[in-house]
């Protein structure tokens, strides 16, 4: 049987999780595909360092080069992480024409065209599998199973560690930092905790999903992001009173003139649309499948204009979900080797050039908004007037119980309103006297 040599570089989380996942699979792989996986070496920072998945020393370099470059080495793995070091791993690999699989949001996020131009000019592929959502087959769906659809809305909880705090904040009132080093110590959050807090791990992978889905490649700095470090317990419990869960929601959607979302689905009206590609925490209403999407779970929602609403529900951070995402690409790689590269759809193919992404500011949505203010008569009115001035309409107010004291929280739901108009509005709300700390904005997402 035809062989495929493997060069790891990285051989921490993911690293490890995929040489396991060969070696505990590797038979029905080779017996599914025709082409046995043998992981050849693995290059780490620090060969000294105890590892939970034990690789023999022989197959252990610091020296990713040496990976690489070797002859005998087939197909690069890339799960060092990183966008410096990572990018020059992949294009050596690829302009020595090795197919490469990545886990690499964040290099795809700031670097993907050039990389896909670069495997393109070589007669390779570089597969990402392993970069959005964890073990949902999620870019393999977009890009094989819903290529006769035009993608109309896409929403994402596509942050593990993200969703296991708010999870466990809602669930057991869990504080913040203690679950964000619990979900460090399983593997889930990034080397730098602060990209998955601050919504820039989510945002890379929402990009990455909007440029599979619209054609064109995101611009990182085109997607609007916010995280989940502001949240606070009181607000999670309003927003359960009123019957919504607040989720980290990675958001695309077809917007027209106006900021609303785009309802028709024709190819004209997808050629004028302009993109929403946006990560905030948002309320999800209690009766949508989403809000029951929890702990390190991932789910994305894909509406296409010919199948209508599509699931896709699975473990999104891990080592394990992770390898096995690896693994899909890794069987892609092999057969690529085995056949030849033009027997498959391109990782990434650019087909809409004039495409583009709507700033925020354009975009129009509903809000919950927390004042805390001075418990006296007028309040309202003065907040009420501000907001008849900017044409925002509230749909409900409410003063929560059991709040008693010179300053009580308020809580405004608004009708739909354009985000540059809301802003303002809440800046001028601010400067009230009777407004004490800044007002609390949240997007209250209706999936229409
Ligand atoms: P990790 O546990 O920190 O592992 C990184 C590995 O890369 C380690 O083995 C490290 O060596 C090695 N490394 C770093 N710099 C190196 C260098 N210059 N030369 C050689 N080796 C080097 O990270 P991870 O969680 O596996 O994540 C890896 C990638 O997968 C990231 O891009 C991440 O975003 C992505 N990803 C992670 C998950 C997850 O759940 N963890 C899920 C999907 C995607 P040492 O072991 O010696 O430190
Ligand atoms: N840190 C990422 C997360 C890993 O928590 O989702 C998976 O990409």
């Amino acid at each position: 049987m035809q062989q495929a040599n493997l060069g790891l570089v990285g051989g921490g989380t993911v690293g490890g999780g995929v040489f396991q996942a060969i070696q505990r699979n590797g038979a029905l792989v080779a017996s599914r595909l025709g082409v046995r996986l043998a992981v050849a070496k693995v290059a780490v920072r620090d060969l000294a360092k105890a590892r939970a998945v034990k690789v023999p020393a022989a197959q252990l370099t610091t020296d990713w080069q040496s990976v690489v470059n070797d002859p005998g080495v087939d197909i690069v793995v890339e799960v060092m992480g990183g966008t410096t070091t990572a990018r020059s791993v992949v294009l050596q690999a690829l302009k020595l024409g090795k197919p490469v699989v990545t886990a690499n949001k964040a290099l795809l996020s700031a670097h993907g065209e050039e990389l896909f131009a670069a495997a393109e000019r070589a007669g390779t592929n570089l597969y990402y599998e392993a970069s959005v959502a964890g073990g949902i087959p999620i870019i393999k769906v977009l890009r094989e199973g819903l290529i006769g659809n035009r993608i109309t809305r896409l929403y994402g909880i596509v942050n593990g560690t993200c969703n296991y705090i708010l999870t466990r904040m809602k669930r057991e009132g869990a504080d913040f930092s203690a679950v964000l080093a619990e979900a460090q110590r399983l593997g889930y959050a990034e080397a730098e905790p602060s990209l998955d807090v601050d919504g820039h791990d989510a945002a890379h992978k929402i990009g990455i999903l909007a440029s599979l889905a619209h054609g064109f490649w995101v611009n990182p700095k085109d997607v609007h992001v916010e995280g989940i470090r502001h949240l606070t317990q009181q607000d999670i419990q309003f927003a359960g009173q009123l019957g919504y869960t607040i989720k980290l929601l990675g958001v695309v959607k077809q917007v027209v003139a106006g900021g609303r979302a785009a309802k028709a689905t024709t190819r004209t009206a997808a050629a004028q649309a302009r993109i929403q590609v946006s990560v905030y925490p948002c309320l999800v209403p209690n009766a949508h499948v989403l809000a029951s999407v929890n702990d390190v779970f991932n789910a994305v929602y894909v509406r296409g204009d010919i199948v209508g609403d599509t699931l896709y529900y699975g473990r999104g951070a891990g080592q394990d979900a992770t390898a096995s995402a690896v693994l899909s690409d890794l069987a892609d790689a092999a057969l690529d080797l085995k056949f030849g590269t033009k027997h498959r759809i391109p990782p990434f193919v650019p087909h809409e050039r004039a495409g583009a992404v709507i700033a925020m500011d354009a975009v129009t949505s509903r809000y919950y908004v927390r004042l805390a203010v001075l418990d006296r008569p007028g309040v309202f009115a003065k907040i009420a007037a501000i907001l008849a001035r900017a044409k925002i309409g509230i749909s409900s107010i409410m003063q929560p119980e059991g709040h008693e004291g010179a300053v009580v929280p308020v809580i405004l739901m608004i009708h739909d309103a354009p985000n540059a108009a809301m802003r303002k509005a809440l800046a001028q709300i601010a400067r009230l006297a009777v407004v004490k700390g800044a007002p609390v904005m949240i997007r209250v997402e209706s999936f229409e």
